[in-house]
C-alpha cells in the first residue's frame, strides 16, 4: 500500500478553476443586479460568494426566513453560467437575536462587555448561541439543498479575526469542561500546571479561571498555554458544528473557510473543511521587499493546513478604514497578487469584493468597480485575470506546491512563545526571516506543519521549537537517518508539552540527534558576539547566545571575542554543531535567525544540501513549481516595479502567453508568466 501523500501536498479535487467576488446583493437595487449579472460573466467570473452578513436579511423576525433575494439572486447568475458559494451568516447575528442576551456579547481582557455595533459580537462559545448558528445554518442548508447553482459554503466569516481572546461568563464555564476532559482529575490538572508556585493549587475545576482576568501580575504559563489551546478547540467545534448539518443537508457541496488568523491551530481547524481558505491583503505590508515574503508566508499558512485551498478574498484595489488608506496596487499588481496565490496552491480566487458599498463601514474598501459603477484599470485588470484562468485554470487543476525544503510550523510552539517570549525572536519571526530568504533564493521551499509527513524533504528547520515530545523527537530522527538535514534554532526542546521546563541538559530528546548538549544560555540585550564560521566568516549574532558542548558532534561555528572587549563566558566556545547521523546531518546553531545572520547562515545550512533553485532571478522575482505526475508548472512573478529576466528555467510554453520559453525570459513590471515544462 502507498503511505498517504503529506497533507501539504494534497489536491483539491474542485472541478474547475472558480474565479470571481464577493457580492452583496442586499447592498444594490434591482436594476443595478441586472447590470451586474450580465457584466459579471463577461468578465470570466464563473462564481461569487454570498451571505455573510445578511442573517438579519434572510430571517428578519424568528423563525420568519425570506431568502427570495438569494435564490432570485442565485438563479439569475446561474442562467449566465455564473456559480454561488453560500456562507453562514453568523459573523453578524440580527439586533432581535441579540437584544436581551448582553451575556452573550464577547468580554475583553479587561472585563468590558461588547456591545452589538459592528460585527463577531456574540461569543462562539456561548451554547445558545451556538444553537442559534445551527439553527440558522440547518434552515439555509434545507432551502437550498436543491438550488442546482449553490455548489459550496463558506463557514461563518474570517473567524477570530477582530476578537479570539474571550472573557465572557461561557467561555469561563467552557474552560473548566474542556479542562476537566482533558485531565479528568484536578490533581492531574495541578502536576500539568505546576500549581505547587504562588498557591496556585486547585481543589476543583470550579476554582479554575482564565489566565488574564483579575491577576495582580503573571499568570501561569501552562495555563496560559491550555486556555490558548482551549480557544482554538472552541472555535474548531464552532464549526463543526455548522459543517455537520451542510454536509448532512447536501453531501455534494463542499466546505471551506476564510482564514487565517491568530489563536487557530490550522492543522486541526482545516481537518473538517475538503480545503482550507485564505483571505489575502498586502495592502497591510506596504514596503516592497516585505511585501513579497508577507503574501507568500500568508498562503503557506493555508497550504500548511489543507494541501491545495481557494483565497476567498484578494485585495481588489486599495483598502480603507478610520485610521488608514493603503496604497493603491498600480497597474499589474493585483493581478501579480492574484498568480502569486494561485503559485503556493490557490485552486480558485475571488477578488474582494465586486463593487465597493456606498454605505456603512467599508465605504474605501475599493471593489473592482467603483462606487460610480464605471469600469476602469481594475475592472479591465480582473476581466484580463478571469480570461486567462478561464484559459489555464484546468491546467493548474490537480497540481500542488513542489516543496524540497521546508520551515516547520506549530500551534503549540507559536502559542508557548506568547506566554514566556523573554523578549526573544518568536518561531513565527524566524520562520519568516528563513523562509524570506530560502524564497529570495528561488529554492523549492514551504511550510509544513509539524504534524505532516515529512516523506519527499531534503530540509526541515525548525526555529526555536521549545515543545518537544517522544514522538516528534522520533519523526524528526527518522527524517534525518533516511537523509534529510535537519536544523535548529536556540532554546529548541527545552520543554514539555505542559510548558515545564524538562530536567535534562538541553536538547533534552534531541540531544543524541544533534550531538550536542547546550551549557549555556543567555540574552544578548545589545549585539555584542559575533559568530566565526570555520569558513573564516564572521556573522553578528541575533538576540541571544547558546554554548554548545559537542558530543559526537563537529563544530561549524565558535562565539568570537566579545566586541567591546569585555569579559563574557563564550568566546571561543562552540556555536553551531553539525551530527551525522544515518544518511542525513543534524544541525543546531546556538542562537536565533535574524534580519543580520540569516543570509549566510542560510548558506552554510544549505552547503550541507543538494536542493538547487528552480532557476535565476534576483531577489524580487518569486518563483515556484507546481507540480503533478504529468507536469511541472513554473510561476515566474515579477514583484518589482521595473523589467526584469531570469534564467535556467524548463524549456516550454508560456501558458498565459502562449509563447515559447527556453529557459529564459524577461518580464515587465508586475509581470507573470507560468512556463509549461516540456516533456522530456
Ligand atoms: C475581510 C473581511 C471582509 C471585509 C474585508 C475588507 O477581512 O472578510 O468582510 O471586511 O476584509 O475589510
Amino acid at each position: 500500500m502507498n503511505a498517504p501523500l503529506p497533507r501539504h501536498q494534497r489536491t483539491s479535487r474542485l472541478p474547475k478553476f472558480l474565479f470571481g467576488t464577493p457580492y452583496y446583493p442586499e447592498q444594490w437595487r434591482p436594476v443595478d443586479r441586472e447590470q451586474d449579472a450580465e457584466r459579471m460573466a463577461s468578465t470570466g467570473m464563473n462564481v461569487v460568494r454570498m451571505a455573510e452578513f445578511a442573517w438579519d436579511l434572510m430571517e428578519p423576525r424568528r423563525g420568519e426566513f425570506h431568502f427570495e433575494l438569494f435564490d432570485e439572486t442565485i438563479a439569475k447568475l446561474g442562467e449566465r453560467g455564473i456559480e454561488t458559494i453560500l456562507c453562514t451568516p453568523t459573523a453578524a447575528p440580527p439586533r432581535w437575536l441579540t437584544a436581551g442576551h448582553e451575556d452573550w456579547m464577547h468580554v475583553d481582557a479587561q472585563g468590558r462587555h461588547m456591545t452589538h455595533g459592528s460585527r463577531q459580537h456574540c461569543c462562539t462559545n456561548n451554547p445558545e448561541f451556538r444553537k442559534e448558528s445551527e439553527r440558522i445554518t440547518q434552515a439555509m442548508a434545507s432551502h437550498f439543498a436543491g438550488d442546482p447553482h449553490v455548489i459550496g459554503w463558506q463557514t461563518d466569516n474570517e473567524l477570530f479575526c477582530h476578537f479570539n481572546e474571550c472573557y465572557c461568563p461561557a467561555c469561563q464555564a467552557a474552560f473548566r469542561v474542556w479542562l476537566q476532559e482533558k485531565y479528568g482529575d484536578i490533581a492531574a490538572l495541578n502536576r500539568a500546571w505546576g500549581t505547587a508556585f504562588w498557591a496556585l493549587t486547585f481543589d476543583s475545576f470550579e476554582q479554575i479561571g482564565l489566565p488574564y482576568l483579575d491577576r495582580p501580575t503573571h499568570p501561569n504559563p501552562s495555563q496560559h498555554l491550555d486556555y490558548f489551546r482551549f480557544l482554538s478547540a472552541g472555535i474548531t467545534e464552532f464549526q463543526h458544528g455548522q459543517v455537520e448539518i451542510l454536509r448532512a443537508a447536501q453531501p455534494n457541496w463542499w466546505i471551506t473557510h476564510n482564514g487565517t488568523f491568530d489563536h487557530v491551530n490550522h492543522w486541526k481547524f482545516a481537518e473538517d473543511l475538503d480545503f482550507y481558505g485564505v483571505d489575502v491583503y498586502p495592502g497591510f505590508m506596504p514596503d516592497h521587499p516585505r511585501l513579497l515574503s508577507w503574501g507568500a508566508l500568508k498562503h503557506e499558512e493555508a497550504r500548511a493546513a489543507s494541501g491545495t485551498f481557494i483565497v476567498p478574498e484578494q485585495q481588489g484595489g486599495a483598502g480603507g478604514q478610520r485610521p488608514y488608506l493603503h496604497e493603491t496596487p498600480p497597474p499589474g499588481q493585483m493581478r501579480l497578487w492574484a498568480y502569486q496565490g494561485i503559485a503556493h496552491g490557490a485552486d480558485s480566487l475571488l477578488h474582494f469584493r465586486w463593487r465597493t458599498c456606498r454605505f456603512g463601514a467599508e465605504i474605501y474598501w475599493n471593489g473592482i468597480l467603483d462606487h460610480d459603477n464605471i469600469p476602469r484599470r481594475r475592472y479591465r485588470e480582473f476581466t484580463q485575470e478571469g480570461q486567462e484562468l478561464q484559459r489555464i485554470g484546468s491546467k493548474i487543476l490537480g497540481t500542488a506546491l513542489f516543496v524540497r525544503a521546508a520551515v516547520l510550523t506549530e500551534f503549540d510552539q507559536d502559542e508557548a512563545h506568547i506566554t514566556m517570549d523573554l523578549g526573544l525572536p518568536s518561531p513565527a519571526k524566524q520562520r519568516k526571516l528563513a523562509y524570506a530568504e530560502l524564497l529570495s533564493r528561488h529554492l523549492p521551499v514551504g511550510v509544513v506543519d509539524a504534524s505532516d509527513s515529512f516523506d519527499g524533504l531534503d530540509l526541515i528547520l525548525i526555529p526555536s521549537f521549545v515543545l518537544m515530545d517522544e514522538d516528534l523527537a522520533a519523526r524528526l530522527r527518522a527524517f534525518v537517518e533516511r537523509g534529510g538535514v535537519l536544523v535548529a534554532t536556540a532554546r529548541t526542546a527545552t520543554r514539555n508539552r505542559h510548558n515545564h521546563v524538562i530536567d535534562r541538559t538541553p536538547p533534552g530528546l534531541l540531544s543524541e540527534l544533534f550531538g550536542a548538549t547546550v551549557e549555556e544560555f543567555g540574552k544578548l540585550n545589545t549585539p555584542l558576539l559575533n559568530l566565526e564560521l570555520t569558513t573564516g566568516e564572521s556573522l553578528p549574532v541575533g538576540a541571544g547566545y547558546e554554548i554548545l558542548q559537542p558530543r559526537g558532534a563537529e563544530t561549524l561555528a565558535r562565539w568570537s571575542t566579545t566586541t567591546d572587549g569585555s569579559p563574557h563566558a563564550a568566546p571561543g566556545e562552540a556555536a553551531i554543531t553539525l551530527n551525522r547521523v544515518g544518511k542525513g546531518a543534524a544541525i543546531y546553531v546556538g542562537t536565533y535567525f535574524s534580519e543580520t545572520n540569516t543570509a549566510a547562515l542560510i548558506s552554510l545550512l544549505l552547503d550541507q544540501c543538494s536542493i538547487v533553485p528552480l532557476a535565476k532571478a534576483d531577489a524580487f522575482v518569486e518563483i515556484h513549481c507546481r507540480h503533478a505526475a504529468d507536469r511541472r508548472l513554473f510561476f515566474v512573478l515579477n514583484h518589482n516595479p521595473k523589467e526584469a529576466s531570469v534564467t535556467g528555467l524548463p524549456g516550454g510554453i508560456d501558458l498565459i502567453s502562449s509563447q515559447p520559453c527556453k529557459g529564459q525570459l524577461t518580464l515587465p513590471a508586475y509581470g507573470v508568466a507560468i512556463v509549461e515544462q516540456s516533456p522530456a
